[in-house]
């Protein structure tokens, strides 16, 4: 099979990682990936930062754990952030344990800021896959974005002030077989 398609057939989601790291030369090339993909009117706003310090990632976590303890239920489902509010409350990792989180920030002035965002960290996605190492979009940091507890932490991340999350992505090995296929519908594509 051609190989973009097999990467894409069998990308999946990993929600349980190794501690063991991910090579550098590895990171790289997920990070070039993300720098290669589409952006509106190639204006390539974003900024990726790559977190694989356990202390760094550890108060990314701590941050936004106190940010989902903080919040006021307001724009946020009832019963997402009271599973989320559990979590936060345990030493569960957010981040399922990943030795890697890419976070992508980009300019609210950017029109296309969440298109541009998602196409990166689908690209990343796919060049993990390619590596053989597994990904995880996770959503919980763009949701938190606003927070005093996040934003706190911007200059240490070399984040802009001014700009705000629209994806992270957890990288590492997966603990086990991810691979079989989340059920994909098969009636959403026309040929006219
Ligand atoms: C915008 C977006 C947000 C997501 N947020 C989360 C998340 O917060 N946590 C998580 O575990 N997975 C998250 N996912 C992963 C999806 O749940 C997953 O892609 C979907 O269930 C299909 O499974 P697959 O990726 O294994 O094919 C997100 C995916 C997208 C595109």
């Amino acid at each position: 099979m051609n190989q973009v398609l097999e990467n894409i057939l069998s990308r999946r989601s990993v929600r349980d990682y190794k501690p063991e790291q991910i090579p550098k030369e590895s990171l790289e090339q997920i990070l070039l990936a993300g720098r290669y993909a589409a952006s509106g009117w190639n204006k390539q706003l974003w900024k990726f930062v790559a977190i694989q310090d356990r202390t760094v990632l550890d108060s990314v976590d701590r941050a936004l754990k106190q940010s989902i303890l903080n919040v006021d239920s307001k724009g946020i489902g009832d019963y997402y952030l009271k599973s989320l509010q559990r979590m936060a409350k345990s030493d569960y990792d957010l981040f399922y344990g990943a030795p890697t989180l890419v976070i992508i920030a980009d300019t609210p002035n950017n029109d296309v800021a969440r298109e541009d965002c998602a196409l990166a960290a689908g690209n990343m996605m796919l060049m993990a896959t390619e590596l053989n190492i597994g990904s995880c979009w996770l959503n919980q940091l763009v949701n938190f974005s606003k927070a005093p507890e996040v934003r706190a932490l911007f200059s240490k991340l070399g984040i802009p002030e001014n700009y705000e999350i629209y994806s992270s992505v957890a990288l590492g090995y997966a603990t086990r077989d991810f691979k079989k296929i989340a059920h994909r519908k098969d009636d959403v594509a026309t040929i006219i």
